[in-house]
């Protein structure tokens, strides 16, 4: 956190007083002070946007920070899968990051490409994002690449150890220690659990946790063939297609458009 050290010291008053202080005192004001100023920055970071918002509409990281609004590229117009990447999804290291540990580890073709997608839509938007991405891909990937998508979202909250997946220590910091997830999370899970395609959504989960190493350098060249294969790109580009899904794509093209 950021202490602007003049206005600290200008809320205790004279030299004279600060130097007068104890330093026990002096502390406690740092750490009143530091309190307020999260609670105003906090306060802030509210009024601009909601925290559902995705990347690309300047919605919050993991970490708390918006993300910063930056001049996009215009897209081709036809765009692909790998337009998306390329100009809307990028850096996408932790969605590359996960299929990468897939594909190390031998995975199926179908499930390296979901774990590939499966948090590309946070850039459109995050509150709900396994429902969401699974709507927006649907109409070109299989069945179980979208089901295990849609229900990544409930399992990550379950550990499963014959997998090896514990909660992660990252949603103690994101959602707090004593989260419990709603009930329709908690009835997904049970859903999903008893499912056959169970694994599916269970293995996306397991390749995330490998997915948060800064200084992992990745890159969409192992995918291309893996895409060209399992992915139906529309052949008019993506939101262009009239498929039920393609205004999402639209409003990833064009996110600054005001109506
Ligand atoms: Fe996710
Ligand atoms: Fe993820």
């Amino acid at each position: 956190m950021q202490i602007d050290r003049r206005a600290f010291f200008a809320t205790l008053g004279t030299t004279a007083a600060i130097d007068a202080m104890p330093s026990e005192a002096l502390a406690d004001a740092l750490e009143h002070h530091m309190m307020e100023t999260l609670d105003e920055q906090a306060a802030t970071n509210d009024l601009k946007v909601r925290r559902g918002a995705g990347s690309l509409f300047g919605g919050p990281t993991p970490s708390g920070g918006t993300t910063e609004i930056v001049k996009l590229k215009t897209m081709p117009e036809q765009p692909t899968l790998i337009d998306f990447f390329k100009y809307r999804f990028a850096p996408a290291t932790h969605v590359l990051q996960s299929a990468t540990d897939a594909l190390k580890k031998g995975e199926k073709e179908e499930l390296i490409l979901a774990c590939l997608l499966h948090d590309v839509v946070l850039n459109l938007i995050k509150v709900d994002h396994g429902w969401w991405g699974a709507q927006l891909l649907e109409p070109y990937v299989s069945a179980k690449v979208s089901w295990g998508i849609r229900h990544h979202q409930a399992l990550r909250f379950f550990p499963d150890s014959s997998v090896g997946y514990e909660y992660p220590e990252l949603y103690n910091r994101i959602f707090g220690k004593d989260y419990e997830p709603a009930p329709y999370i908690k009835r997904t899970y049970e859903y999903a659990r008893n499912h056959k395609w169970y694994m599916e959504a269970r293995m996306i989960t397991v390749h995330d946790l490998y997915a948060f190493d800064p200084n992992m350098k990745v890159s969409l060249d192992p995918f291309i063939d893996i895409i060209g294969r399992h992915f139906k790109q529309p052949k008019e580009g993506l939101g262009y297609d009239n498929s039920p899904v393609a205004h999402m794509w639209r409003s990833l093209i064009f996110p600054d458009m005001p109506l």
